[in-house]
């Protein structure tokens, strides 16, 4: 498996990402930033993430690979992996970026592969359900950019924090 993927997530304060197959805050700075990064680039999502996008589809302008261990699972548009050896065949040859997208599933399972985590960070605490592992404590990250505080236009403040795997 390729080991150059990158992370990208919004967090709050206890690195909660999202709360009955929502996100936590909807940021629309941030789900711009998030299009510029992944458009014409390969994101993987979990099953349960793709089916929180707008009306359950694929998101338009890049290729959107969809984990599941539903072997009748289609969806139009996508591709669809049922274990890490799918996704090997289907991502390691492709000069794209893949972006891991999410959900904390996902995240858990891909982190290993990834170089690189870019994070929204929230300067707010909500109710989660489902969390990121804490990049600040994890083993084997290294904080590499960390921006100002920006208000949001949806009442919020956020910043953008990089992480970079530590060469081993
Ligand atoms: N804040 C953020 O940046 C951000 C980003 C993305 C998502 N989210 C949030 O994260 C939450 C969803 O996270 P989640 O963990 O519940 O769901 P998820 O990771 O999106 O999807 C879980 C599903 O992925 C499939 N899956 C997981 N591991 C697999 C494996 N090893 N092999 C094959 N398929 C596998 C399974 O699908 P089947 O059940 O079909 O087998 C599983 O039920 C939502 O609230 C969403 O809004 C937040």
């Amino acid at each position: 498996m390729r080991k150059n993927m990158i992370l990208i997530a919004a967090v709050d304060k206890n690195w909660g990402i999202g709360k009955d197959n929502k996100l936590l805050k909807r940021i629309p700075e941030d789900l711009k930033r998030f299009s510029e990064f992944t458009r014409g680039n390969i994101i993987i999502v979990g099953r349960k993430t793709l089916e929180s996008f707008k009306d359950k589809k694929p998101l338009p302008d890049r290729i959107n690979v969809v984990m599941t261990r539903d072997r009748n699972y289609t969806c139009k548009g996508a591709v669809i992996v049922h274990d890490l050896e799918e996704l090997s065949n289907n991502i390691d040859c492709s000069a794209a970026k893949v972006y891991v997208a999410g959900g904390e599933s996902i995240y858990k399972l891909l982190l290993p592969y990834c170089s690189k985590a870019l994070i929204t960070k929230i300067d707010g605490s909500f109710e989660a359900d489902t969390h990121l592992v804490n990049l600040d404590e994890a083993f084997g990250y290294k904080k590499t950019y960390e921006g100002d505080w920006q208000e949001s236009s949806a009442g919020v403040r956020f910043k953008y924090v990089d992480y970079e795997r530590i060469p081993e």
